[in-house]
């Protein structure tokens, strides 16, 4: 058996939006995307490679079985490809956070076990491969692997070696984000699934993908000039085009509950007061709110007031996926 490698890696959340694969073997996002890293969540997994039987994945303390196990598996696979005679893997991951909630654990899960499996094979990978194996996985994951601010490219090559992410070197340190949860229990639209039949039924999703790659030079100059206002306007008609393009894909895909549109006009609300705020949702019925550090505590004070919000979660800006004793 190999040694044991264990990997905190922490989930992200796009500030402008991946929603739709050019490849969908390869996992290769139809367009870029921009993301923060946060912390404290985070996932921890531990591999190890050499055992007898089949590959054995437990997830929170769950053996793995059915589509979860093959789409593991066929991760796997990627790195014995590269190494015959590695054997069978044992993994154990856990998210001190929700799991497949649309709270992003998949892009913690798939940068974290990118990065355990390479090092306990001993395959020595750039931070650019990391991010490329990572994306197999999961599309989001690629940009796990980075810290802080984090651009991801969608690339040109059919191979895929260019759809990568890489950190912006743009300080994010003062932002903050609460996590407004509306709904306990996993979605019920996988997000691979939610972006596939909007792609191949939805009559907005050109136009969602042609709003994206100018989005992220707007966002990435708004951070850069901390111009919060222009960031707002940005990230949150990103998120909502995102859901627009869904929405009005044939049936629609709809992640929201009734409390998400609650919190929607609450941010509207307190924005026209004059708090530093937007709002991002993802995969799932949780809205995600922006602010700055300095007004942390009183954005989720009125967020815990919402009608519908069962808990308000804290993150900051937070580093890649690192290997841990
Ligand atoms: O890569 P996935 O399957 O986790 O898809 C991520 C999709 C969104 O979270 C909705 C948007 C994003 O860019 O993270």
């Amino acid at each position: 058996m190999s040694a044991p490698v264990t990997v905190v890696a922490h989930p992200n959340i796009a500030l402008v939006k991946y929603w739709g694969k050019r490849d969908a073997a390869l996992n290769l996002p139809a367009a870029g995307s921009l993301s923060v890293t946060l912390g404290p969540m985070h996932t921890r997994t531990t591999v190890s490679f050499g055992h007898a039987g089949d590959d054995r994945f437990v997830l929170n303390d769950v053996v793995a079985t059915g589509r979860e196990a093959a789409k593991l598996t066929a991760f796997v696979e990627r790195i014995r490809a590269h190494l015959p005679g590695l054997g069978a893997l044992h993994m154990t991951s856990t998210n001190d956070f929700p799991t497949a909630a649309g709270l992003a654990s998949s892009s913690s899960g798939f940068a974290a076990l990118a990065l355990a499996t390479s090092q306990a094979a001993a395959l020595p990978l750039t931070p650019s491969e990391l991010s490329e194996l990572a994306r197999l996985g999961s599309g989001s994951a690629a940009r796990s692997i980075f810290g802080g601010l984090v651009r991801m490219d969608p690339g040109q090559l059919a191979d895929g070696s260019d759809a990568v992410a890489s950190p912006v070197d743009v300080p994010v340190d003062q932002l903050r984000v609460l996590v407004a949860v509306t709904v306990r229990g996993a979605k019920e639209v996988a997000s691979t699934d939610g972006m596939n039949h909007t792609m191949e039924t939805s009559p907005f999703y050109r136009a969602w993908i042609d709003t994206v790659a100018p989005a992220i030079d707007e966002a990435i100059a708004a951070l850069r000039a901390d111009d919060w206002d222009k960031l707002s306007m940005v990230c949150e008609a990103s998120a909502l085009q995102m859901h627009a393009s869904a929405i009005a894909a044939v049936p629609g895909v709809l992640y929201w509950r009734g409390a998400t549109v609650e919190l929607i006009h609450a941010v509207r609300r307190q924005r026209a007061a004059g708090m530093p705020v937007f709002l991002t949702i993802d995969a799932g019925p949780h809205v995600k709110v922006f602010t700055r550090a300095s007004h942390e505590n009183a954005v989720a004070a009125w967020l815990r007031d919402v009608p519908g919000v069962l808990e308000v979660l804290h993150a900051a800006p937070a580093p890649g996926a690192v290997v841990v004793p």
